[in-house]
Parts: C-alpha cells; sequence; structure tokens
C-alpha cells in the first residue's frame, strides 16, 4: 500500500509508522487521517506485526494538532465529520490489539496529543510540548481529548489543559501521567525500538488480552471489567504460547512465544 504522508518501515515485527508533512509540523488534515486509518487497519490485519511505533517527521513535532486550514472554512456538519473521523481513527488504534507506542519529539498539540493519548504507551524527548490549545482556536478537542485527557491524568488535569490550552513541558507530563517516560532526544528513538523489540517478544495472545481487559475496564463497573480478565485469562491458557512461557521459567530458558 502507497501512503502520501506516512512513511512506513519494518524492524522485523516491529511497524514503523512516521507522519511526513515536516513543513506543517504534522499536522492532521482529512487526507492523512484517512492514510493513518488505513496503516492501522494494515498494520493490526497482518499477523508479522507484532508492535507498532508511532512517530512524527522533522525532529520539531509529533503533530502539531488537527490542520486549521482545513478547520478554519468547516461549517458544523463539516466538523461533525472531521470529528468523527478522528474519533475513528484514535478507536481504531486503541482497539488495535497489538501494542502502539508513541514516539514523542516535539510538540504533540491538539490532535496530536490526542492521537499520542490513543496509543497505549507513550515516550517523550525532554524537548516535548503537550497540550490541548483547541480553547484558543473557540474550540474544544473533538477527536476524544475531553475523554481520554480525564481518564488518564484526571479530572484536575484534564480542565487545567483543555481550559488554558496552555502546552506543558515534558517534566510536567510525566508529573502528570501523560507520557510513560522522557529521555534525551538523542536517546529516543533508541529507547522506543528497545521497548518495541521487548512488546514484540512478548506473546501476542496475552498482550491482546491486556490491552483489551484495560480498554474496557476503564469503561465499565469493576464487576464486569474482572469477569472480562477472568474470560481472558481461561482464552491464554489455551494458548501454545502459555504452556511454552511457564515451560520456559521451569526450564531456567527464555521462552519463545509463536502467537498460537
Ligand atoms: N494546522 C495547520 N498548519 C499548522 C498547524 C496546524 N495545527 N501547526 C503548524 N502549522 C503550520 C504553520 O501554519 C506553518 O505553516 P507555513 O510555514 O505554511 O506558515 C508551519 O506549520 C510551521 O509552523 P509555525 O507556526 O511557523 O512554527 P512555530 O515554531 O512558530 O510554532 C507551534 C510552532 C506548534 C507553536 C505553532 O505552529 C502552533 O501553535 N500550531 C498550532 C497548534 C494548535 O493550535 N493545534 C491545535 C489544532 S486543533
Amino acid at each position: 500500500m502507497t501512503y502520501r504522508n506516512l512513511l512506513i518501515a519494518d524492524h522485523d515485527a516491529i511497524r514503523e509508522i512516521t507522519i511526513n508533512r515536516p513543513e506543517k509540523l504534522n499536522a492532521l488534515d482529512r487526507a492523512t487521517i484517512a492514510e493513518l486509518d488505513r496503516a492501522f487497519a494494515e498494520a493490526g490485519a497482518d499477523p508479522a506485526v507484532r508492535v507498532a511505533v508511532l512517530a512524527g517527521a522533522g525532529g520539531k513535532a509529533f503533530v502539531a494538532g488537527a490542520d486549521i486550514s482545513e478547520l478554519a472554512d468547516a461549517d458544523p456538519l463539516a466538523a461533525r465529520a472531521m470529528s468523527r473521523a478522528g474519533q475513528a481513527l484514535m478507536r481504531r488504534i486503541e482497539g488495535l490489539g497489538k501494542p502502539v507506542i508513541a514516539r514523542i519529539d516535539g510538540y504533540a498539540l491538539g490532535g496530536g496529543l490526542e492521537l499520542a493519548m490513543a496509543c497505549h504507551l507513550r515516550l517523550a524527548s525532554e524537548k516535548a510540548r503537550l497540550g490541548l490549545p483547541e480553547i484558543t482556536l473557540g474550540l474544544l478537542p473533538g477527536f476524544g481529548g475531553t475523554q481520554r485527557l480525564l481518564r488518564l491524568a484526571g479530572r484536575s488535569a484534564a480542565l487545567e489543559l483543555c481550559l488554558t490550552g496552555t502546552p506543558v513541558d515534558a517534566a510536567r507530563a510525566y508529573a502528570l501521567g501523560l507520557v510513560n517516560r522522557v529521555v534525551a532526544a538523542d536517546q529516543l528513538a533508541g529507547e522506543v525500538l528497545a521497548l518495541a523489540r521487548k512488546l514484540a517478544d512478548s506473546a501476542p495472545i496475552a498482550l491482546a488480552a491486556i490491552l483489551d481487559a484495560v480498554l474496557i475496564g476503564g469503561e465499565c463497573g469493576i464487576e464486569a471489567g474482572l469477569d472480562y480478565e477472568t474470560q481472558q485469562f481461561a482464552v491464554c491458557s489455551a494458548s501454545e504460547d502459555m504452556r511454552e512461557g511457564t515451560r520456559a521459567f521451569l526450564e531456567k530458558r527464555a521462552a519463545q512465544f509463536l502467537g498460537r
């Protein structure tokens, strides 16, 4: 599949998807959102892909938001369609069933932070700036930002970032639980790759079960969440990988997981 605004690279079982509009700080126009949706559908369907990494090209921004030039002329119906398309992309990433790591080097603003929050793990460089500046445009976040920031960092942080629109630096983003780790810019790619390799070597059925259990658990009551966890525990116990993982431990060797 060819893409105009994305670069796709595979490192063994790791699919790296890079948004490549550096001259616009990788802003998400309609075309890029549609391409990302296709790229993640493809990564999700390909059994050779076990982990995805999402990044922005150029070293200045992960993504500086939805494309404001498209927003400026949107009437309510067009804006509604843009919001729905953005939300659908975020849902696809969140529900991919494979870990997605956001590599945040520079600005992750508006739709960029919303995209990062839909990923399962976020690693940022020290020069990252994260925020939801939609209020400065007379808008609110429309790609799930009000909902995911609330769930990730709580009501106080969600209201502060959404109401003021002021971005936070990497250290504050880490303190708020918005990113998993902050590293020096020149080490970011290496750290992300090392984390991706670790996940790629793990049992894919168990990874998918964890992703789903945590996602569903964030949206339902504790009883339903615990029940889902039990069902997934049983499903994993029927996998060859579970036999391999437990045997490898007992035999004091590294496990080789095949995804079965
Ligand atoms: N949509 C469309 N274009 C964008 C964009 C966005 N969200 N963010 C940046 N760009 C474009 C700029 O218009 C500029 O294009 P030009 O060279 O054709 O004029 C180019 O990217 C570089 O951005 P610029 O503003 O010149 O860089 P900067 O270093 O001075 O500032 C930011 C960087 C991120 C602070 C600034 O670009 C910004 O505030 N962007 C918008 C952030 C935002 O509100 N996002 C939420 C959107 S819902």
